[in-house]
């Protein structure tokens, strides 16, 4: 309590310093209660006689206290840039790092190709796309910011006991070939394989599946061929 009381009027003391005239009345009166103050006074190597007795302003403490408000200043700016550069940099983190998507084939009875070239599968139904980075129609997800995307896609095929299993996909970053799944396969009728990749992408690169010329992906009628990915963690470009 008591040193409670001793730190509350080493405030007073200061403020009656540093204020000037706007405030007199209020700090007439903590000046008033300061000098009647009947306790010891911890001010250490201050000069209280002055500080207490004589007219506010005087020369006591006014040297430590403008130091002391100049490092106060300069410390708070120091402060006040840290912060703001820390801001500018979460913002620059987390602006539209929310994407995600997930995509399926319509259901098929009959077979999606064989064509002539090599040709992206458009997943069409498509079950979530945060960030708008997937576009169903061509089937291309295109990354809305660089980042380490996670990327998945089953290849799912059912045939006749007529015709065999010859289906190859592969998953494409701009132009790239990244990874393939496939199967040629006079035994089995129904099959599927899903793949994983991990892919650093900038911002706008475009990542897809092809369907390889020649072959055919048949009689999905449950929406077994899927595409999705999502943003693992976003990267700052150069
Ligand atoms: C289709 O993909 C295959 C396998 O990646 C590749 O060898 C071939 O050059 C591609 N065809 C075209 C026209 O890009």
């Amino acid at each position: 309590m008591k040193t409670l009381t001793e730190a509350a009027l080493y405030v007073l003391l200061i403020l009656c310093f540093c204020s000037h005239s706007e405030s007199a009345t209020a700090l007439d009166l903590l000046h008033n209660t300061a000098v009647s103050w009947k306790g010891t006074l911890p001010c250490g190597q201050w000069d209280c006689e002055c500080a207490f007795s004589r007219q506010r302003g005087c020369c006591c403490v006014i040297k430590q206290l403008s130091e002391l408000e100049e490092a106060t200043f300069i410390r708070l700016i120091g402060v006040w840039e840290g912060l703001s550069r820390l801001n500018s940099q979460i913002e620059e983190v987390t602006a539209g790092c929310q994407i995600a998507f997930t995509a399926a084939m319509l259901p098929m009875t009959a077979c999606f190709g064989p064509f002539t070239s090599n040709v992206s599968v458009s997943y069409q139904s498509v079950s979530l796309n945060q960030g708008n980075g997937y576009n169903p129609a061509l089937g291309t997800f295109t990354a809305p910011h660089a980042g380490l995307y996670c990327f998945t896609f089953t290849a799912y095929s059912k045939v006749g006991n007529v015709d065999r299993l010859y289906q190859k996909l592969q998953l494409m970053k701009d132009g790239q070939l990244i990874a393939s799944s496939w199967e040629d396969n006079r035994v089995d009728s129904e099959d599927s394989s899903t793949q994983t990749v991990l892919l650093q992408l900038r911002q706008g690169s475009q990542v897809y599946v092809e369907l390889l010329s020649g072959r055919q992906l048949c009689g999905d009628t449950q929406s077994y061929n899927t595409f999705s990915g999502y943003l693992v963690y976003p990267f700052t470009e150069e």
